[in-house]
Parts: structure tokens; sequence; C-alpha cells
């Protein structure tokens, strides 16, 4: 099923220059990419986008890290992207991320750990609506979707 979702480059990867290498991944295994920015998250959107985590201990340093340095927030279409996406993110500990996840090959700290991803299709929609208008979305086809896709 086609499927949206929405994905986030944390500032460790877009200063350490990662967000070439991680976009090719994508767009290497036929994920669309239909929206795509670098900005700097306000304090009022860090804290609304990780509003489940409000009440845990690391919720401040969540906050102070994600508004620390520019971010580059993206909107991803594929089949079953959602979980698609979070496969290739890896576990949310570096350490425990398989080799070849975007976490396991690129970060090695819990709190430095390069990308975010929606966890589910109700995060997703709240993600992408906070981050994007629908303005900006670029629906296209690519030329080889009769490859990629059956
Ligand atoms: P994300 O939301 O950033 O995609 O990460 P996730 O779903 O894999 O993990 P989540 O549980 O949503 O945690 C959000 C971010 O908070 C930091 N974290 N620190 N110190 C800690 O125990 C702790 N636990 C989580 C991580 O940077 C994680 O990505
Ligand atoms: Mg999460």
């Amino acid at each position: 099923m086609r499927q949206r979702t929405f994905a986030m480059l944390k500032p460790d990867a877009v200063k350490r220059r990662l967000t070439g290498k991680i976009l090719s991944r994508f767009e290497e295994r036929g994920i669309k990419i239909i929206a795509a920015k670098t900005l700097m998250i306000s304090e009022e959107l860090a804290k609304t986008h990780y509003g489940e985590h409000s009440e845990k201990p690391f919720f401040n340093d969540l906050v102070s890290y994600i508004t620390s340095g520019p971010v580059f927030a993206m909107v991803l279409e594929s089949d079953d992207v959602i979980a698609q996406v979070r496969k290739m993110v890896g576990a949310t500990n570096p350490k425990e991320a398989d080799v070849g996840t975007i976490r396991g090959d690129y970060a090695i700290d819990l709190g430095r750990n390069v990308i975010h991803a929606s966890d589910s299709e109700e995060s997703a929609v709240r993600e992408i609506g906070l981050f994007f208008d629908e303005s900006e979305f670029c629906d296209y086809e690519l030329p080889d979707e009769d490859i990629i896709y059956e």
C-alpha cells in the first residue's frame, strides 16, 4: 500500500555532511522524496514533535539537542514506507542497531543517533503536518516506477 512517512536528519547528521549519503539509501531503494528542507527547529516545535516523551528524564536534553543545529526534514513515499524506513533507520540505541542500518552504520551514541522516523501511521500524519504544508508536496512519477513496482 502506497504510504507517506516523515523522517528527519538530526543536527549530528547534517553537521557531519551525511545528508547526501542517507538520502541516497532512500533513493536507491525506490523511495520517493515528496518534500524536503533544511531548517532550525523552534523549542516549541521540538516540544510538540517529541511530546510523547515530555515526562521522560531525557526530554530536556532531547529538546535542547534537536534545536541545537540544523535538521533536514523530509516526507518519503513508497509501499509500506513507515515500517520500511524504521527498519532502515535501525534500533534507537546505535550500539544495538544492526550493521547495515543507518544508525548501525553512522552512529554510536543514543543521544546522537543521526535520524528520526515516524513510528506509526498516526505519528506520520501528525509529524508531516507539524513540519510541512500541503503546498510543499511535490507529487511526481519516477520514470522507472514500473521497474521498481510490480
Ligand atoms: P526518534 O523518535 O528520534 O526517531 O527515535 P526512536 O523512535 O527510535 O526512539 P524514541 O523512543 O522515540 O526516543 C526519541 C529519542 O530520544 C532519545 N532517547 N534517549 N537517554 C535515554 O534513555 C533515551 N531514550 C531515548 C534518542 O535520541 C531517541 O532517538
Ligand atoms: Mg520516536
